[in-house]
């Protein structure tokens, strides 16, 4: 690629490590962050990891003239947009916020993006676009349709990319819909690190095994899995950066719009989750079962064979890698990165 990568919300969770893989790939890249929900250090601690140096913007990237400089200043040939609000607890309290922030800002991007001729994006979707029904197993044809507003949200940007992709012809677009991202770097040096409480399971099991939170809650075992509790497909977020690399790839030779699952294709329960940290890390959680969240699937996991097809891209990390590597970082960083 000759221009330059864009990462909108480069230093969250997931840009973050897809930054480190696009550097070690060879990419240049730009960042663009409003440090909402993530920290400059990050940033730091990927040039520091990779020894290379990049732009970053602190901008909002619903700030139109923020992101015009961006693009007048950088010859930037493709996005990765992974900025956006997404705590589905949050966004059933507050809607309009949650429309607002994540429709407008992939509008001001796509349209600054047509304004200086880029025509490769590549989103971050999810599969809580998957209409959850009787099928488990997700194929990206399946139908689609949400619950709370911020899968709507993702639902939403999805149809407004693919219309895009359709009226001009040149767009190349990606929608990536993960799983379920856990681990870190397995330098420890970056991570997860959720602004306050975290709502997704494996923060939640390490704020256990730290005890700040005393009793972890298994939320139903009643359903129709072989242990009861609910099944995911959770995918080591190095792979899932790597993902990205090969999305992007793919899109060198590609017009149109596309979607592909980033998911291991294999579903553990919330108990296999606990077992699997426990043993490997040694360390003791102290949980117990609770009622059924609302809004929970019995289980989900990804087909994988459409990524495996386009990207000749595959997970490769286990379940024990996911769990020792989030625990590393954890023990590194307890306070995260504000220590
Ligand atoms: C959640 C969101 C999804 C979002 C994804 C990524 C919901 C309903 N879904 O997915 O839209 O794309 O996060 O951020 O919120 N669990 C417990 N105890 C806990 C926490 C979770 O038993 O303390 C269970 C849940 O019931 C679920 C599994 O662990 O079965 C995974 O939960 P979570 O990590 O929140 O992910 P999802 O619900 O799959």
């Amino acid at each position: 690629m000759k221009g330059k990568v864009l990462l909108t919300g480069g230093a969250g969770f997931i840009g973050s490590h897809t930054c480190v893989e696009l550097l070690n790939a060879g990419y240049d890249v730009v960042v663009v962050d409003n440090y909402a929900n993530s920290s400059p250090e990050a940033l730091r601690r990927v040039k520091e990891l990779t020894g290379k140096d990049f732009p970053v913007y602190q901008a909002d990237v619903c700030d139109r003239a923020a992101m015009e400089k961006l693009f007048s200043e950088q010859p930037i040939e493709a996005a990765i947009h992974f900025a956006g609000l997404k705590a589905v607890g949050e966004s059933v309290e507050k809607p309009l916020e949650y429309y607002r922030n994540n429709l407008d800002s992939t509008l001001t991007l796509v349209e600054t993006m047509r304004a200086h001729g880029a025509r490769k994006l590549v989103f971050s979707s999810s599969a809580t676009v998957y209409a959850a029904a009787s099928q488990s197993e997700m194929t990206e044809d399946l139908p689609t349709g949400c619950i709370n507003p911020y899968g709507w949200t993702k639902y939403m940007i999805e149809q407004i990319l693919r219309d895009v992709a359709f009226a001009g012809k040149d767009w190349s677009v990606a929608l990536l819909r993960y799983f379920n991202p856990v681990g870190a770097h397995e330098s420890g040096r970056i991570g997860e690190d959720p602004n306050g409480i975290p709502n997704n399971l494996m923060p939640r099991v390490m704020q256990n095994a730290l005890g700040i939170i005393p009793v972890l809650g298994v939320f139903g075992d009643d359903y129709p899995t072989p242990d009861g509790t609910c099944i995911r497909d959770y995918i080591h977020v190095v792979d899932l950066a790597k993902g990205h690399v090969a999305a992007l790839k793919y899109l060198e030779g590609f017009t149109g719009c596309d979607a592909i699952n980033l998911g291991t294709g294999t579903g553990y329960s919330v108990l296999d989750i606990l077992n699997t940290f426990e043993q490997a890390n040694g360390v003791k959680l102290r949980y117990e079962i609770q009622p059924r969240r609302a809004g929970d699937a019995a289980a989900c996991y990804a087909n994988p064979e459409k990524a495996k097809r386009l990207l000749r891209w595959q997970a490769e990390k286990t379940l024990a890698d996911m769990c020792r590597d989030a625990w590393r970082w954890q023990q590194m960083n307890p306070r995260g990165y504000n220590a």
